[in-house]
């Protein structure tokens, strides 16, 4: 289907073609120098000291939970409102995710509240899913960390770029997750990254993205090493170098793209804001610069969501929705308890809409899709 108003877009150019065509003709396929200049430039662009690539988000968390040592028996809380691997990454490591709440139905990033009514002795850690790139209540998560002795893990794969009080997401917690899946923010089809300030799990990181081996094939191509030990049970989660080529070109794009996603938004909000309250708009006033990826609204109470995102593609634009809760999953439901005991993720997760945002996207575009929203609804 080609769609008038896509969702999501990417801004891909002759530049990203040009970055892949020199990796092939340099005829070094696998991570090597690329990579590591796409790490340290991540690295600095968020200000910490360690960026690890890895071959997609949901590896990265994986390795964030062996990281900072989960182990069976574990508990890990998690937003209830998010995708999949946020909790699949905790049962990898045979831990058990626990759901909170989201904030409320104009914040939908994880509630402080919630996490704490949660927290046993078996809790080791938080997921702080910076939902739409709107970050988690920081201040209020150190607090809580600080007083339970837990660990933070980011997963920051809506938020590369977002800022709060000066600093960015990937600094915020012991280590921070990010994906680069195709509709990211930076976007490089599949690709994800890690990133922490401490050494010594940057180091165990970076063993386990190959192998748990001690040196990689890049060395020994370079002549660093002819052989290597195996010190721990690891994985092969290695970027390639096309990818991380792409990589550096979508991040010396990033803070332009996400200042014309902030834009964007800023545009919706106003004209929706002519619709309200029947229609919600969560995130219209939310602490920092966030990275804006996605556009989410709450449909009217009682409306019927497949015929309103179905009149919508009638109209050629695409719609989407974030998230199925995960707490209603198959693979979950028996043990997670369904929605009980969470009723903002219960309220919003059958109401929210996510309509088309990118940096390509037009003032124009923008105005056309609130003006089918209020036709359909027959709202305003
Ligand atoms: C919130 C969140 N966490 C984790 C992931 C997993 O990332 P990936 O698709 O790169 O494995 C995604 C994206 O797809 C995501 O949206």
């Amino acid at each position: 289907m080609t769609w008038r108003i896509p969702l999501f877009d990417l801004d891909y150019g002759p530049e990203e073609e040009n970055a892949v065509l020199d990796v092939l003709r340099s005829r070094w396929l696998t991570m090597g120098e690329v990579t590591q200049r796409f790490e340290q430039a991540f690295a600095e662009s968020c200000g910490v000291k360690h960026a690890v690539a890895v071959a997609n988000g949901t590896v990265a968390l994986h390795l964030a939970c062996l990281g900072i040592g989960i182990e069976p028996g574990d508990e890990v809380i998690v937003p209830a409102l998010t995708f999949v691997a946020t909790a699949a990454c905790v049962r990898y490591v045979g831990a058990t995710p626990i759901f909170a709440d989201v904030t409320s139905e104009k914040d939908l990033t994880l509630s402080p509240e919630s996490v704490e009514s949660l927290i046993t002795p078996r809790t080791r850690a938080i997921i702080l899913m910076h939902y739409g790139g709107y970050a988690c209540d920081m201040p209020a998560f150190r607090a809580l960390a600080n007083k339970y002795h837990l660990k933070l893990i980011e997963d920051a794969a809506h938020a590369p770029g977002a800022a709060l009080d000066g600093s960015r997401a990937g600094s915020w917690g012991q280590v921070a997750a990010f994906s680069f899946f195709s509709n990211k923010n930076l976007a490089t089809g599949e690709g994800g990254m890690l990133t922490t300030d401490d050494d010594e799990i940057a180091a165990y990181l970076r063993r386990l993205r190959s192998h748990g081996m001690t040196t990689l094939t890049w060395d020994r191509h370079r002549g660093h090493a002819w052989s290597y030990d195996v010190t721990d049970l690891g994985y092969n989660y290695r970027p390639s170098e096309m990818l991380s080529a792409l990589g550096l070109v979508q991040l010396a794009k990033l803070d332009a793209n996400n200042q014309r996603r902030r834009e964007l938004t800023a545009a919706y909000h106003e004209l929706l804001a002519e619709l309200a309250p029947q229609v919600g708009v969560p995130f219209a006033d939310h602490p920092g610069a966030p990275a804006c990826h996605i556009m989410p609204v709450l449909l009217p109470e009682g409306s019927h969501r497949p015929d309103f995102m179905d009149a919508m593609k009638t109209r050629g634009i695409q719609t989407s929705i974030h998230y199925p809760p995960i707490p209603e999953f198959t693979a979950y439901r028996a043990t997670a308890g369904g929605l009980d005991g969470l009723p903002v993720t219960r309220a919003v997760s059958s109401r929210e809409v996510t309509l088309p945002l990118y940096s390509r996207m037009t003032q124009d575009d923008v105005r056309e899709v609130v003006q089918s929203i209020s036709e359909i609804l027959r709202v305003r």
